[in-house]
This record gives structure tokens, C-alpha cells and sequence, in this order.
């Protein structure tokens, strides 16, 4: 304690050092937390850290923002994924907060440069949003001193990683006096990363709790370390291996390749696990499937809450994020003794699983029609949830094997192995015109092609494939750019026009807004269905895919809409995914004339956290084609998108759009008040609380908020807390009344 408090008090002072260790309750560094400090991070020394996964790499980026805001300057944390952001936001107030310092997270709203996110010492924000408030040159970005990037080996995975590429290298070439920070897994060519970076490689090999890697088969774990673990053969191998955890007291997290996998094989778990419930436990997992029911009564929640019951549960994109931080928190608290997870749960984030079981090394790749090997580095990272230190003594990490020759192929292949070398990802054209338009649009600096090809001279893409390539790359691009109007040439100088520099801004790709153009110029006037099956044909929208019994649907409606949509394409492959998009407009169509969102989960064949991440998706896609639309010279359409991306915000038909605009009032309130007569926000006002208080779903203290809303905005403290507990059923739970 002493030895950690005279470490820190060197760079802090005695008075800040021992108020630090007073939140952070480490009693020592870790070895790896050393190593960082001895290759100069408390110094201003860049430096790009491959650890592997639990040996506290976190604490290191702490520190080194604690050093920068003790002398005035400000931190940026960069992470990967959203629920990353946000428990690192959470980590991290809890260090800051008590020092004076403030923390936000941003990682919403692509069209904004937060001009408030200046008044935080600290901001935490996806790499995507960091990049989309470069673009919008935020002005307080000049002030940051440290730029942290976790997960850095992200950089080597397709599309994202080109986003984190750019967005360092932009970093590096605009502010070059920011002290960077790189924290990896570990990766094979951590010496190119950090050279690309200009930092220092740093390599450590330690874990502070153990982490058993090992094989099962046919009744026994065979580890790396040579031990051999018997599991008695009950119900067959996940079972077992399930099974055999919970007797020793300990939690499992497994590992299943798509969802329906992880539903199947949570219902498999969930007998054997119902054993081990205590009264108590029983007793606050029926609380938590009542709360899950409670806030969404779709089947896949139903689903959810049943298996909740037995202490099992599994978490996968498709759940509501109500859902999905319910099973997070119950984990954590150790309540629920197993969860089946798709591998998004992976990256980064500390739960107290004993075992990981990792039940198949394949996925099915939905765009190739075929399984791939997951890498080594994914397998990596799931196996690393296991055995964390706050909670775990040792961990242990099982992948299953189906016979006797895979168990030697699986030891060698991911046990044994170490990760692969990480590739820039930036010869990905769509990435490219994006971040070619946005440098033109936004850096003052790049003004022909010669400093384009400068910039992209510094990314670690040149340095791989060689400089050449990658101007290659960049000249087909600008060419493109060039004739799709977004750039314009005079002799040698390049530049954004108008309409160019939206684009960048909104942060679509310049493809989507291609799109929306050639969709403005040819038509006049069209049904919001034409508008819904262009917005599922961006780059920028994922689509739901097509089920066999869908087809004859998807057809019938062909044949009577047919004249609202282009006609179909020949090619089969074509055709597939024409259908595709047209089921994702539908069921935009359906979200927004206010059908359940049950009836949709059912109809659609999505869960709840789908119809969240389409819809706002589409209303961002929707909202930034009104903007083109705008600066294109397009009023009609851009009328027609505004009001259409307001509908998809809110799942509204277009009379709701006032009535959801007031705090606490989603499409089912909106909906039972304007079937009351409550037509319109003069129709609030000039109502009595209590005949508001009669409408169903509205009751007297949302009247009561309600009111104090309409007369001046500003509500009292109780009202507030009505208000915001409403909104956020509003957005989550309120589909539950009947309309
Ligand atoms: N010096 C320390 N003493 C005790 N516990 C520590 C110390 N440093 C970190 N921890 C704890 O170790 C756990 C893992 O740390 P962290 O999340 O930083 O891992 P990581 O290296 O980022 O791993 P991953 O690669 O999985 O993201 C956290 O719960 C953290 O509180
Ligand atoms: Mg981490």
C-alpha cells in the first residue's frame, strides 16, 4: 500500500494520490500497470499497450487522464462498442467525480459538435461518434491533451476498423502534441501498430487471475496447462459442463454462435440450473422476469422472463436494453447463474463468470452463405471474460470439441495459438469515400490531391500495402466524389460543394446520399412506402432477413404495391436481398402506423432491440436525406423525410407528432389521449388536470407533470421524476397498453 501510494503521490501529490487510492481500493499495481508507468504514460509518453484480457488496463488510462487533467488539460476515452462506453463511463465517474472532475459520454446523435461535451475534463465516446464530431469540428476538440483508444486492435476488423484507423490517423496529423494511448489484447504486429502511431510498444504477459484454457470431450476438460478435468456425463456435453460449474459454486457464461443457438441452449440449461436457486434467489428472479415482462410482452421477452425464472438467461442484440441490463446487473449480483450470450457480449467488459464455455468455433456468415472460423483473437476475447479479478479466484475457458480429432485441431487452432496480425481494413471503398469526402470537407489543410494522398500516406493501410495502393485507392474514390457531385475540381484544387459538405457532416455514407439524389430527381411525388424501401436500400441500413414463409407475402404484396416500389431485379441473389428490404420497410410501415410492437416481434421474426436499432437508424438516414434533400434544392421531399423521420423517432402516425412532442408521452399515451378528444398541445393546456387524469394510461401524476410541463417547462423535483420515469417507459415499456 505504502509502495502504490509513493508511486502515485510522485505524479499527484500525497493529498490527490491517497484520495485516489481511497475510491480505487487496489492495494497494489498490477505488473502490467508498472510496466505502463515505467515506459514514461505518466510522462507524455505515447505508447500502444498489448495485455492480455483482465490485467487491468483500464487503471492505466485512468492515470494517465488523472496526470493530464491535474494540469489542466482533458481526456478523451475512445471505446468500440456503446455498452463499453457506457460501464467505462460508470468506472470512471466513480474515480473522477470524488477529485472534481466531470465525465460525459456521447455517443448518440451523429449531427451535432456538442458544444457542451467542452465543459467535461474527461469525454467518453465510440470511435464513430469521435470521428462524426471531428467532421463537425467541434471546437473544444483542440483542447484535448490525451486521446486513449481501448480495444485499439479493433483497427484490424472490417469496416468499424477503418472508422478507428482514420479517425487515429486524422488525430495524429491535425493535433500532433496529443499524447496517445493504445490499449490492445494481445496482437501479433503490436511493433507495426505503434510505429504507425508513433508510440512506444509496450508487451506484457500477465493476468492476475488465472485463466485455465482447455477442451472438452467426451467427459473431460483437457487444459493447455496438461490437467485433465473428469466432468460426470449427464445430459451431454453443455449441460455437463454447466452443471459441473454451478456444484463448485461458480457462474457460466457460454459462448453460442447465432441467437437461436443461444435461446436453444439456454433452454437446455435452464432444468439443471433451477437446482441451484436458493429462496431468496428464486424469489428476486421473479421480480426481474415480472419487471422484463413489465416493460416489453413480446415473445422473445417472455422467452427471456421464463428462463429468468430458473436463473439462466441469454443475451443477444435482438433484446430490449431494459432486458439486456437487467441480465447484466443479475449476473454481476451473481442471482442469475448462467447466461448464453452471442459473441457481442465479449469485448472488454468484466463479469464474474468461472467457467466460459465457448460452444462451437464456426459461425454462420450470413453474407457468404457459409461457415467461417471465428479468429483467434475473438476467441481470445471470449475466453478472457473468464476469471476477473473482483470477482473470481481463477477462471477457466472451455471450447467444445464433437470429436476426438478436434480436440487436438481446437488446442492447436485457438488454445495454444496466439492472435493473428492485425490489417488495416481501410482498402473498403465505402469507408474510403467517406472519410475522403470528409478530410476535403473539413480540413482546411487539403486542398488537392497531392495533401489527400499526405494524409493517407500516415495510415497504417500505406505502411502495409504500400504507399501506393493506398493512393490507388484514394484517387478512385476522389473520382468518384467528383462525379457524383459531392467534390468539384478548379485546375488543380479540390473541393466539398454544398451539398458535399451536408454529407460529411450528417455522417451518411456519400453513397446513401447518392441515392436519395438520383430517388429526388426522378420522382416527383411518392407514398411514404417509396420513401421507407429507400431508406432499407442505403448502405448505411441493416435490413431483417427473409424467411421462406415470408416470400409468398412479400410477393402478394408485390402484386398490389408493386407501383410504390422499383421493379424487382432478375438476378436471384438480387432479388433476395430486393426482398429483404422490402420486408424492412414494411416493417417501418407497420412501426410507424403504430402497430404493436408484439405484433411486429411476431410478424417480422426481430426482438425488441431490432425494432430499436432500425428504427433509429432509419430516422437518422431519413433525417439526414431531408437535410440533402434540403441543401439540394428538394423542398417537397425534404418536408416529406422531416416529418417521416419524426414518425419513425416516435412510431407515430403524422396527428401524434405534437402530442409525443411533451416529455413523458410515447405512441400509446399519445394515442389513448388524442382518442380522448386531447387532439392537440392547446387541447392540454386548456384541459383540467383531472379529466387528463382519467384517460387511460395517464393517471394524476402524470396529469399533474404533464401540466407543469405545458405552463413554463420548468417542472418542480417530484414532477421531474414522474416525467423522466414516464419517458423512459414511454420509450421502452409503453407499447403494453392495448389501443
Ligand atoms: N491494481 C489493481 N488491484 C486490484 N484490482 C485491479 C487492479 N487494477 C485493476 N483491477 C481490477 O481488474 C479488473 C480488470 O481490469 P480491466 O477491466 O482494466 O481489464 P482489461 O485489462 O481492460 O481487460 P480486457 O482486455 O478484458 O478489457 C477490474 O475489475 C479492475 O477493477
Ligand atoms: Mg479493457
Amino acid at each position: 500500500m505504502t509502495e502504490v501510494l509513493d508511486v502515485l503521490s510522485k505524479y499527484f501529490g500525497e493529498e490527490v494520490a491517497r484520495k485516489l487510492l481511497d475510491v480505487l481500493k487496489i492495494e497494489k499495481l498490477y505488473p502490467t500497470q508498472e510496466a505502463a508507468i515505467k515506459s514514461g504514460v505518466l510522462d507524455g509518453e505515447s505508447i500502444v499497450l498489448a495485455a492480455p484480457t483482465a490485467s487491468g488496463k483500464t487503471l492505466i488510462a485512468v492515470l494517465a487522464a488523472l496526470r493530464h487533467l491535474v494540469s489542466g488539460g482533458k481526456a478523451l476515452y475512445l471505446a468500440p462498442l456503446r455498452a463499453l462506453a457506457a460501464e467505462k463511463y460508470q468506472e470512471f465517474r466513480e474515480v473522477f467525480s470524488p477529485l472534481g472532475y466531470k465525465v460525459a459520454l456521447s455517443t448518440g446523435d451523429y449531427d451535432s459538435s456538442d458544444p457542451e461535451l467542452g465543459k467535461y475534463d474527461v469525454i467518453i465516446t465510440t470511435n464513430e461518434k469521435a470521428d462524426s464530431l471531428l467532421r463537425h469540428k467541434a471546437p473544444w476538440f483542440s483542447s484535448i491533451s490525451l486521446v486513449v483508444a481501448d480495444e485499439i486492435h479493433v483497427v484490424g476488423l472490417e469496416k468499424r476498423g477503418a472508422v478507428l484507423e482514420m479517425l487515429l490517423t486524422r488525430i495524429r496529423s491535425s493535433f500532433p502534441n496529443v499524447q496517445l494511448l493504445g490499449l490492445s489484447a494481445t496482437v501479433r504486429n503490436l511493433e507495426e501498430i505503434a510505429s504507425w502511431l508513433g508510440a512506444k510498444p509496450v508487451r506484457v504477459d500477465w493476468r492476475p487471475v488465472k485463466l485455465r484454457e482447455g477442451v472438452y470431450y467426451d467427459g473431460a476438460i483437457y487444459f493447455h496447462d496438461g490437467g485433465v478435468k473428469e466432468v460426470e456425463p449427464r445430459e451431454g456435453a453443455l449441460v455437463d459442463l454447466v452443471l459441473d460449474t454451478l456444484e463448485e459454486g461458480g457462474q457460466a457464461l457460454v459462448f453460442s454462435p447465432t441467437r437461436r443457438a443461444a435461446v436453444s441452449d439456454a433452454r437446455r440449461v435452464s432444468a439443471a440450473a433451477r437446482k441451484f436457486l436458493s429462496e431468496r434467489e428464486h424469489r428476486l428472479l421473479a421480480a426481474a422476469a415480472a419487471r422484463i415482462l413489465q416493460s416489453h410482452s413480446d415473445k422473445v421477452s417472455e422467452e427471456l422472463a421464463n428462463l429468468v425464472k430458473s436463473g439462466v438467461a441469454f443475451h443477444h442484440a435482438g433484446l430490449s436494453s431494459t432486458s439486456r441490463s437487467i441480465v447484466e446487473q443479475l449476473f454481476r449480483e451473481r442471482v442469475l447463474k448462467v447466461v448464453v450470450a452471442t459473441p457481442t457480449l465479449s469485448a472488454g467488459v468484466n463479469l464474474p463468470a468461472k467457467r466460459v464455455v465457448i460452444t462451437d468455433y464456426r459461425r454462420y456468415n450470413v453474407e457468404l452463405g457459409y461457415h467461417e472460423r471465428i479468429s483467434v483473437m475473438e476467441y481470445k476475447q471470449m475466453a478472457g471474460r473468464a476469471g476477473r479479478p473482483k470477482y473470481d479466484l481463477e477462471g477457466e475457458a472451455v471450447l467444445i470439441a464433437r470429436t476426438a480429432r478436434e480436440v487436438e485441431f481446437l488446442m492447436k487452432e485457438y488454445v495454444a495459438a496466439s492472435p493473428e496480425r492485425i490489417f488495416s481494413q481501410l482498402g473498403s471503398e465505402q469507408v474510403l469515400r467517406s472519410q475522403v469526402l470528409s478530410l476535403v470537407a473539413t480540413e482546411d489543410s487539403i486542398k488537392d490531391e497531392k495533401s489527400l494522398k499526405s494524409v493517407f500516406s500516415r495510415t497504417l493501410f500505406s505502411a502495409q500495402f504500400s504507399p501506393l495502393a493506398a493512393e490507388a485507392a484514394v484517387e478512385k474514390v476522389t473520382r468518384w466524389l467528383l462525379s457524383t457531385g459531392f467534390l468539384e475540381r478548379t485546375g488543380a484544387r479540390i473541393r466539398a460543394t454544398a451539398v458535399g459538405k451536408r454529407v460529411a457532416e450528417l455522417y451518411i455514407d456519400p453513397m446513401t446520399a447518392h441515392m436519395g439524389l438520383e430517388f429526388f430527381k426522378s420522382k416527383k411525388r411518392c407514398s411514404t412506402l417509396s420513401y421507407l424501401f429507400l431508406l432499407a436500400s442505403t448502405p448505411d441500413m441493416t435490413t431483417v432477413s427473409v424467411r421462406k414463409e415470408d416470400i409468398d407475402k412479400l410477393e402478394e404484396l408485390l402484386q398490389s404495391r408493386g407501383e410504390e416500389l422499383p421493379s424487382p431485379p432478375e438476378d436471384e441473389v438480387e432479388y433476395e436481398w430486393y426482398l429483404s428490404r422490402l420486408k424492412t420497410a414494411l416493417l417501418l410501415e407497420d412501426w410507424i402506423n403504430e402497430v404493436r410492437e408484439d405484433v411486429i416481434v411476431e410478424r417480422y421474426d426481430v426482438g425488441p432491440g431490432d425494432i430499436y436499432s432500425l428504427t433509429q437508424t432509419a430516422e437518422w438516414v431519413a433525417y439526414s436525406l431531408s437535410q440533402v434533400a434540403e441543401v439540394a434544392g428538394f423542398p417537397e421531399h425534404s418536408a416529406n423525410l422531416s416529418i417521416l423521420s419524426k414518425r419513425i423517432k416516435h412510431g407515430v402516425r403524422e396527428e401524434l407528432l405534437e402530442l409525443v412532442s411533451l416529455r413523458g408521452i410515447g405512441r400509446v399515451r399519445a394515442r389513448s389521449l388524442f382518442n380522448h378528444g386531447f387532439k392537440s398541445l392547446y387541447d392540454l393546456v386548456t384541459a383540467s388536470e383531472r379529466d387528463l387524469a382519467r384517460v387511460p394510461g395517464i393517471g394524476p401524476s402524470l396529469a399533474r407533470a404533464i401540466k407543469a410541463q405545458l405552463q413554463g417547462g420548468a417542472e418542480a423535483g417530484e414532477e421531474r421524476e414522474v416525467l423522466e420515469e414516464a419517458s423512459g417507459q414511454s420509450q421502452l415499456d409503453e407499447y403494453l397498453y392495448p389501443h
